[in-house]
């Protein structure tokens, strides 16, 4: 069964227990919402805001925004009614359910086969599709399977806050990783998410940025994340969203220069080469794929220009 593709440039957290905060969150402009039944919510209010999630999803008006809760992890009390409540509650208003401390591909199938007989049970008109976090030393390792575990998997986030205290990193104490550390800290973590995404033909999303007071600083952390592959970041603030739209989205500069690069090519393929040069650099195969892969990201965000001659 095909996924359907959606952009996901900015995911917003916003914690489901705060009724307050959802319609600011679903005008905020983002890729996807996710209202937080898991560590955004105090344990004691998790039942307490499934109807609430599910209320907003179905009421508000959410635009292009991609609707998502996050439910808590398999092996908690909370899981099984995270999914049950808030699917027959909201129907067709969900669009996503983010799983949470994934630790291995039972854990997904567990969500995926729950999803199924619910569909099935209320006659849902579509299918609800799945995120995971690999946040937890053992996602890491099992991240090939978990990435090919179900298609209803649409994307890889990367958890760095779980992550860090899995892997038993130093970063709440005197140490800084950022000026003690040679090189990024998290980099290994990052290359085998994108890595293992992109080889099952699923997406890949950076983790949250803590310091919402640091706008230069989550552009930079974009920036890397978008360089390596990653689809998009999360945001954990509204004021997140615009400079995770900005940098995840082609530039106009860079959408021309694919439709010219694809032109170039084409040309020299008519005059039977595989290679030929554009503003003095080569243009082969592997640079027509670099400009499809612009041109899918432009065409996903209404931004293409449309065929190449
Ligand atoms: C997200 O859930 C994280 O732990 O960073
Ligand atoms: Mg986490």
């Amino acid at each position: 069964m095909s996924r359907p593709v959606r952009a996901r440039r900015s995911e917003l957290a916003t914690p489901a227990s705060n009724e307050h905060m959802f319609a600011k969150a679903a005008a905020a402009g983002a890729d996807l919402v996710f209202l937080d039944l898991e560590d955004a919510c105090a344990p004691a209010e998790r039942e307490a805001a499934r109807p609430k999630a599910a209320r907003a999803l179905r009421e508000l008006d959410w635009g292009a925004t991609t609707r998502a809760i996050r439910m808590n992890g398999v092996d908690t009390r909370w899981a099984h009614g995270d999914v049950i409540e808030v699917v027959t509650a909201a129907r067709e208003a969900l669009d996503v359910i983010i799983v949470p401390k994934v630790r291995a591909a039972r854990d997904v199938w567990w969500v995926d086969v729950l999803l199924t007989q619910l569909e099935e049970t209320l006659g849902l008109g579509k299918r609800i599709g799945l995120e995971v976090l690999i946040e937890e030393v053992e996602g890491l390792q099992e991240v090939d399977a978990i990435a090919r575990s179900s298609d209803r998997l649409e994307a890889l986030i990367f958890g760095a806050g779980d992550f860090s205290a899995s892997q038993g990193a130093r970063v709440d104490t005197n140490f800084d990783p950022r000026a003690d550390y040679p090189g990024d800290l998290w980099h290994y973590a990052r290359s085998r998410i994108v890595v293992a995404a992109r080889a099952a033909g699923i997406e890949a999303v950076d983790a949250p940025y803590p310091n919402y007071r640091d706008p230069d600083g989550y552009r930079t952390a974009c920036e890397r994340a978008g360089a390596m592959g990653f689809a998009g970041k999360w945001a954990i603030h509204p004021s997140q969203v615009e400079p995770a739209n900005d940098v995840f989205a082609p530039t106009p500069e860079e959408i021309a220069h694919a439709r010219r690069t694809v032109a170039a090519y084409r040309d020299a393929e008519a005059a039977g080469r595989g290679a030929t040069g554009l503003d003095g650099m080569l243009v082969d195969a592997a640079h027509l794929r670099h400009a499809e892969t612009v041109r899918t990201k432009a065409a996903l965000l209404g931004r293409d220009g449309g065929e190449v001659r």
